[in-house]
């Protein structure tokens, strides 16, 4: 009897201290910076790193900030850095829908099927009333597709109200 009861009291506590060691090994984990090497599997991390990618959100970020460079461009008329962001536009938003197909029947109806290249082609006239018409169209498009896409509020806000093409002020 004594016996059975020391060998309980050994068992018990042998697993609390395995308990430990194995809250110790999550805690470590969870206070790791090794986000990606830590996780068990190569499917546990390309889940962390599809949700760390985000959706449609970041590359419409970055397309805002490019437009907002592209619209400074035209204002100095420096076309070669029109082109650039205009190029960078287009090839974000196809990363855009390579996250978010859903996002691509309406991007390329508004924007890269056939307003990209006209666009594209104003800015290359290096022709100053000729590329404020392509960023019109540009704009246009943009906004058109943020209603389409049922997210009309993104047109009010002041990157769009301050960038109405100087000429229709
Ligand atoms: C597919 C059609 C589509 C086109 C074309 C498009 N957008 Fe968007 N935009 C969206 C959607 C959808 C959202 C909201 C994204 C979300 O909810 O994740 C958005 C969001 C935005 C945001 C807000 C980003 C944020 O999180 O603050 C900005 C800025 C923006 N778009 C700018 C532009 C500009 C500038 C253009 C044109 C060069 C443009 N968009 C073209 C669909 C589009």
């Amino acid at each position: 009897m004594k016996r059975y009861a020391l060998a309980s009291l050994t068992a018990i506590c042998l697993a609390s201290g395995l308990g430990y060691v194995h809250a110790q090994t999550d805690q470590s984990r969870r206070m790791s910076n090794a986000w990606l090497l830590d996780a068990p599997n190569d499917t546990e991390r390309f889940r962390l790193l599809q949700r760390y990618l985000r959706g449609f959100d970041q590359p419409m970020w970055e397309v805002g900030e490019r437009y907002q460079k592209l619209y400074d461009a035209l204002k100095l008329e420096n076309y070669d850095m029109a082109l650039y962001q205009w190029d960078k536009i287009k090839v974000t938003i196809q990363s855009g829908y390579l996250k978010r197909p859903a996002r691509k029947a309406n991007a390329d109806a508004f924007l890269l099927d056939q307003n990209w290249a006209v666009v594209d082609a104003a800015f290359k006239s290096r022709n100053k009333a000729k590329a404020w018409d392509g960023f019109e169209l540009a704009r246009n498009s943009c906004m058109s597709c943020h209603e389409a896409e049922k997210v009309a509020f993104m047109n009010n806000q002041p990157l769009f109200h301050d960038t109405v093409p100087p000429a229709k002020r």
